[in-house]
């Protein structure tokens, strides 16, 4: 799709273009022009009786293991048709500018990894994987009855998505990556996330601590928006590749 070309500030253009270390965060907002609903939509068909906070849970799954797994099951399928948007496929083209570029993620769609970015954080793991709720081994492949939670080879016990729930720690290592990247960017870019949930949503406060460029891309103000050193408001899938075009086109 062609958009008229957008003006940015010379600087941002120039900050971008001598950019040594930047960090792009992103959340469901950058999946939504993918088809992906944002997860503080409302739910559908179905699960609209549902809060996705009172589905990803370990409470949850302890009170109803079922249910969550056919609402995962679900999610699943509905991420399996998707592709990466145009907002993807900027990010991925923007770390092949920069020789620091890291991407961090609270997406458990695994589109950034698709449309081409290599250096890939996932806070709250992936969708496609799924593990044993117990003894932490990975399943590729399970036995799906109508009745029941399929169960670990290993161990017997239930297998559940490999994504982090409300009240999980976050995986250690990616966390402590994603904190260390932000301390040291000189440009921090938020982008499509409400930046509500902790410990993602610090991030970029961190960044703007340490000094770090802030912009953020989002449909609509977030509590970042003051702290922003430049704020672009509307979608993501037309505003990146934009500025990746004034950049570096
Ligand atoms: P949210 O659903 O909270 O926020 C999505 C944001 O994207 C909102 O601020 C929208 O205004 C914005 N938005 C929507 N469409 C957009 C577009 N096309 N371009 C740009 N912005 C757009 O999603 P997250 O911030 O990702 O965690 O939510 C963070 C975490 O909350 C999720 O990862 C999930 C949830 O708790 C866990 O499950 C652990």
């Amino acid at each position: 799709m062609w958009h008229p070309p957008l003006a940015f500030p010379v600087e941002l253009v120039s900050l971008l273009r001598g950019a040594s270390n930047l960090v792009a965060l992103t959340g469901a907002g950058v999946s939504q022009e993918s088809g992906l609903r944002t997860f503080r939509d409302a739910q559908a068909g179905l699960w609209a009786q549902y809060r996705p906070e009172d589905l990803a849970s370990p409470e949850a799954f302890r009170r109803d293991p079922k249910l969550v797994w056919d609402w995962y099951a679900w999610r699943r399928e509905a991420v399996k048709g998707v592709r990466p948007n145009p907002g993807h496929y900027a990010l991925a083209e923007m770390e092949t500018h920069i020789p620091g570029f890291t991407l961090i993620t609270q997406n458990v769609d695994g589109l950034h990894r698709m449309a081409g970015n290599q250096n890939v954080l996932e806070l709250h793991g992936n969708i496609q994987r799924v593990r044993c709720a117990d003894c932490y081994t990975f399943a590729e492949t399970w036995e799906d009855d109508t009745e029941s939670v399929p169960k670990c080879r290993e161990c017997g016990g239930l297998l559940r998505p490999d994504v982090v729930w409300f009240g999980e720690a976050l995986p250690r290592v990616q966390l402590e990556a994603a904190v260390e990247a932000a301390r040291s960017c000189e440009v921090f870019f938020s982008i499509g996330t409400s930046g509500v949930v902790q410990p993602a949503a610090s991030l970029a406060f961190a960044a703007h601590n340490r000094g770090a460029a802030v912009i953020e891309i989002n449909a609509e103000p977030t509590p970042l928006t003051p702290k922003a050193d430049y704020v672009f408001h509307g979608k993501s899938g037309e505003i990146l590749p934009r500025l990746v075009e004034a950049a570096w086109g």
